[in-house]
């Protein structure tokens, strides 16, 4: 009866980038329902350690881990710890994502690789070394996508690609893991004020754009976006599988 209550209570995500912007949201929200929380980060060690104080207010354990998402020494490392720390996972939270912004001409090889390994080949494999550790556990993977998987976006084509990439394989683990009791979907956010879009040279007149063209009047925030994740991880979305659910605000529909 307790269980079902608090059904986030004692249970352990793992969220690639935690320690700021949408992953730290999401942490923030987990963390808060009473679940363990291991987060990676990479460049940032003030970042991760601010997060780590922050998360601890909600009296859950808060595990940090440098790690850079496209090296699969690392992800083997990850999971080690969690299985040394916790010996099960509930929920994957595949939320680190990088890319050069640049022309499709002056891609190089190891740019578009190094995108394509943090933000694809990482959700393989983690999900790889998460599904024993989520052995009757009812486990959720979420992934994060972006307009750019559908829509041209300026510079975007790494990126965008890969998040299109994201979307399929997503979609492929869901059949597959459906067997072991495993929900996967996808979110797809639109524009939301996280650090990120900080450094866009154009950020000011982005932020006004995509206010402009948002029927709800505002750009989204990191817990807007939390929110669906907390649910998609939720015994209520069990029965939406492989899907990518956009929450932008409605600017798809205009925009
Ligand atoms: N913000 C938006 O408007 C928006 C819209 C659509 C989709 N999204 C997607 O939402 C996700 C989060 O975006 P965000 O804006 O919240 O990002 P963010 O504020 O830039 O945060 C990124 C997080 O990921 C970590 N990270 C980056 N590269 C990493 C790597 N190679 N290995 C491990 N950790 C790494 C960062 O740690 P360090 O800082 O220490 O490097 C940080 O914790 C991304 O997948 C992004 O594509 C964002």
């Amino acid at each position: 009866m307790l269980e079902k209550r608090k059904p986030f209570k004692n249970k352990v995500a793992f969220i690639s980038g935690g320690s700021r912007g949408i992953g730290l949201a999401v942490a923030e929200k987990f963390a808060k329902a009473g679940c363990n929380i291991v987060f990676t980060y990479l460049r940032s060690r003030s970042d991760a350690q601010e997060a780590e104080k922050h998360l601890a207010a909600h009296h859950t354990r808060v595990i940090s881990i440098r790690a850079n998402m496209g090296n699969p020494e690392h992800i083997h490392m990850i999971f080690d710890t969690i299985k040394k720390e916790f010996s099960h996972l509930d929920f994957l939270l595949h939320n680190a994502a990088t890319g050069d912004l640049k022309s499709v001409l002056n891609l190089t090889d190891a740019e578009w690789q190094r995108t394509q390994d943090i933000n694809v080949k990482s959700l393989l494999l983690c999900t790889q070394y998460a599904v024993p550790l989520m052995h009757n556990r009812q486990g959720k993977i979420v992934a994060i996508s972006s307009h750019g998987s559908h829509k041209c976006l300026p510079s975007y084509c790494a990126v965008g690609v890969s998040k299109a990439a994201i979307e399929s394989l997503c979609r492929y683990l869901a059949v597959e893991l459906a067997a072991h009791g495993i929900n996967v979907n996808v979110i797809l956010p639109g524009t939301t004020d996280t650090r990120s879009l900080r450094h866009i040279p154009e950020y000011e007149e982005m932020i006004q754009q995509a206010k402009k063209k948002t029927p709800m009047g505002r750009i989204g925030k990191p817990e807007d976006i939390a929110d669906i994740i907390k649910f998609l991880c939720s015994e209520e979305s069990r029965w939406i599988v492989g899907q990518t659910i956009i929450a932008d605000g409605g600017f798809s529909l205009i925009g």
